[in-house]
């Protein structure tokens, strides 16, 4: 080992407690260290020559300041054995890799150019830590000519202290930290220089326990080892220097002029960002972001649900609310807001795209509107999680723009059609691509000239619909869409609320381009789809008696409470008021004997996310429930026919699946005190909706219903366990 600090003498530690070392010789400039190491049995012997320290060793590991390490290979070199392996490991490689060839060859095979991410601002044998490395990242970047065999070798003596290693070209390398590392500490270095030169330097090391602390602890780092890498890497050092300089200098800019709301943009994007750093590393540091924790629900037998309580905001509306919030003139207050992973990942698309947006904070949003032209380019491809509604009507704002704009999702979005809104767009002159199938990912492209056009939507589609009217706000002349059966309509009353003038003549709806949004402010009512989920929970749990506050009863969405009143639910509409544009209602249910309908086919639209929750009703009333006409459900974010009749089947209900719909025999005949599921697993194909329907069944259920992969009920009902609970479920989410 060549050179005794933290970072060599941590490895060798913690090989050493592996198992993994025979004999270790060390090798630093400063005998007191080698004493100590050897004192303190890291190493088992030192020489002060360095040629002999390294002869007849299967691997050298050099641990100096980045600039000597040319120095230290040639000492070494007389003493180097053919079959050594070296590697290092500096917070630089490009420098190491042109040390080595002009020390070892340009084609030498067995130097391994290493960087572990790990580290701390102790420094020496004594801060020596051998689980330095455990879960932290160690990125090698092999060469062309780097030999397997000693790749390999460096690769294990990594993993062997607990490290995930990754590999990488050099170059990148040196880009990404020093992005990540390097002027992160030019910064500490600076600001703590700037400050004790000052007059008050007295004071602020006195208050230094706030800020100060926390953003300058790394100063504390060796000074040797930081002018030697901010040298070695000096090109990619400056590139990203001058990148925050320019940055800074806007900052300072609108901080002069009293630009809040410029100054309010650069800090809740940096929050933002932060707050996700912060997940990321809480889990693992340096891991992936992107695998959300698996959590299965326990739902154990229950008896009635009861209590007055309210169920958060209706997703569409929220969507909406940020959509047209963002491209108006002026500020938007939003309350109510749905905090669901889907909103947010609109919320994040138009921060993304350059606008203000403050919060959300206990439902609570300000957005400072940018104009219809307003928006900017997105750094990166918009990321839109499981939220198709997200990415539906996204595609018609896009078509719009005079940027290029390319949106993906998770695992379910990523199968989901987009080729609905994709040929709409195509008539009205827009150039989109989409992957196989017309499955996302979705390009929009910028700065096509939009042409109003009449459209007649081939299917019964609130989202197509609502792509095409937002497109219209960008295409020459009106934009019409013609429905086969009314769909939800919150875009064309939120178009409305924020003074956009809109047609609305029988099924047929029109805009013509060329107006503007004023901002307004807007109440978003509880969602009456997850509203639907309790709605069902009791009426079929006996003894029930809730009352669901302030829940959103636009006509096109009660298809569920016509229905279960149809079944024969006992549901009670009351305290009808209008807010912001929207109805809104409490609505009370108490239990009841559900009787099995024919669902007629008109409330098939108007119930359509209610469905898996239907399922569960038809499952508890008695006699036979017949659905058709919703073949719409096989292409929600899951085949959602499918996976209610498995999960229906699976805990002993007589269900079948049809093309369009399904027949299912209820088992409620015996009277509302009898189970009527049998306990088992559900497999719900990370669909929220499946696994809170399920839940709901556990009210009439004989034994425990495991329902697996639930995370993402957080995409539309964010508390749904603890609400639930509290009103009589008994509900266990478990980690899995
Ligand atoms: C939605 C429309 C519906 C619905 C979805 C939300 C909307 O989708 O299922 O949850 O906000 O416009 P479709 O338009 O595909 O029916």
């Amino acid at each position: 080992m060549v050179g005794l600090g933290l970072i060599g003498c941590s490895w060798v530690k913690g090989l050493r407690s592996q198992g993994c070392v025979g004999e270790v010789v060390g090798y630093d400039r400063n005998l007191d260290s080698m004493q100590e190491a050897l004192r303190t049995g890291l190493i088992d012997d030192f020489s002060t020559d360095l040629s002999l320290a390294v002869q007849a060793s299967d691997l050298v590991i050099i641990s100096v300041p980045i600039l000597a390490v040319r120095q230290v290979l040639e000492d070494m070199l007389p003493g180097l054995a053919a079959e050594t392996v070296l590697t290092d490991v500096g917070s630089v490689k490009g420098s190491v890799a042109a040390d080595v060839a002009a020390v070892l060859g340009a084609d030498f095979p067995r130097f391994v150019l290493g960087h572990p991410i790990a580290g701390s601002e102790r420094s020496g044998v004594a801060a020596a830590d051998e689980h330095l490395y455990v879960r932290h990242k160690v990125i090698l970047t092999p060469q062309a000519h780097t030999e397997a065999r000693a790749l390999a070798l460096v690769k294990s003596a990594w993993q062997a202290v607990g490290a995930d290693v990754e590999e990488m070209m050099v170059a990148h390398h040196d880009e990404v930290l020093a992005a990540t590392s390097h002027l992160p500490h030019l910064l500490a270095y600076s600001l703590v220089d700037t400050l004790a030169n000052s007059h008050e330097n007295k004071e602020i090391f006195n208050y230094a326990a706030g800020g100060f602390r926390d953003f300058t602890r790394i100063a504390a780092s060796s000074p040797v080892m930081w002018r030697d890498i901010f040298s070695a890497n000096k090109g990619q050092v400056l590139k990203t220097l001058d990148l925050f300089s320019h940055d800074l200098a806007f900052l300072r800019a609108a901080i002069e002029q009293d630009d809040t709301t410029t100054v309010m943009g650069v800090l809740t994007r940096a929050k933002v960002a932060r707050d996700h750093f912060s997940k990321i590393l809480a889990r693992r540091a340096y891991v992936d972001p992107m695998k959300t924790a698996s959590v299965n629900y326990l739902a154990s037998p229950a008896g009635a649900l009861t209590g007055s309580f309210r169920v958060p905001g209706d997703k569409s509306i929220s969507h909406r609310s940020i959509m047209l919030g963002s491209l108006a003139n002026g500020t938007t207050e939003v309350t109510g807001f749905l905090e669901g992973e889907d909103s947010l990942a609109t919320l994040q698309a138009f921060r993304d795209m350059g606008v203000v947006i403050e919060g959300p904070h206990r439902g609570r949003v300000t957005i400072h509107g940018v104009g219809l032209h307003g928006l900017q380019a997105p750094p990166n491809t918009l990321y839109l999680g499981n939220s198709g509604t997200s990415m539906r009507l996204l595609a018609g704002l896009m078509a719009g723009q005079d940027f290029d704009v390319e949106m993906s999702g998770d695992e379910s979005l990523s199968k989901r059609p987009m080729g609905r809104v994709a040929d709409p767009l195509r008539l009205m002159g827009a150039v989109v691509d989409t992957a196989e199938g017309g499955r996302p990912p979705l390009k929009v492209h910028g700065a096509n000239k939009l042409q109003g056009i009449h459209y007649d939507l081939p299917m019964a589609s609130a989202q197509v619909k609502s792509c095409v009217l937002l497109a219209g706000l960008y295409a020459a002349g009106e934009t019409s869409v013609t429905e086969p059966a009314p769909t939800r309509d919150h875009t064309e009353r939120m178009l409305k609320g924020f003074g956009y003038d809109v047609q609305v003549d029988g099924s047929t709806v029109r805009i013509q381009s060329g107006g503007e949004l004023t901002a307004t402010n807007i109440d978003v009512p509880s969602d009456i789809s997850s509203a639907a989920f309790f709605m069902v929970g009791a009426s079929i749990a006996e003894g029930s008696d809730i009352t669901l506050e302030h829940v959103g009863i636009n006509p096109t969405r009660i298809g569920v409470i016509n229905i279960l009143k149809a079944m024969g639910g006992n549901i009670e509409v009351l305290n009808e008021r209008e807010v912001g544009g929207e109805p809104v209602a409490d609505i009370r249910i108490r239990s009841a004997q559900l009787k099995g309908i024919h669902i007629p086919e008109d409330q098939v639209p108007l119930a359509i996310d209610e469905f898996p929750a239907l399922f569960v009703a038809a499952a508890c009333a008695e006699g036979e429930t017949v659905l058709t006409g919703a073949e719409e459900l096989r292409v929600k974010e899951s085949d959602r026919i499918q996976a209610m009749v498995d999960g229906l089947v699976a805990l002993g209900v007589d269900a079948r699946g049809t093309e369009d719909g399904a027949r299912i025999q209820g088992k409620g005949g015996q009277g509302m005190a009898e189970a009527v599921f049998g306990s088992g697993d559900i497999v719900t194909h990370h669909d929220h909706r499946i696994a809170m329907s399920f839940a709901m069944a556990s009210l009439r259920a004989a034994g425990v219903i495991r329902i697996l992969d639930c995370a993402n009920v957080a995409t539309s009902f964010p508390g749904f366990v603890e609400l639930s609970n509290n009103a009589g479920l008994n509900i266990e989410a478990k980690e899995g």
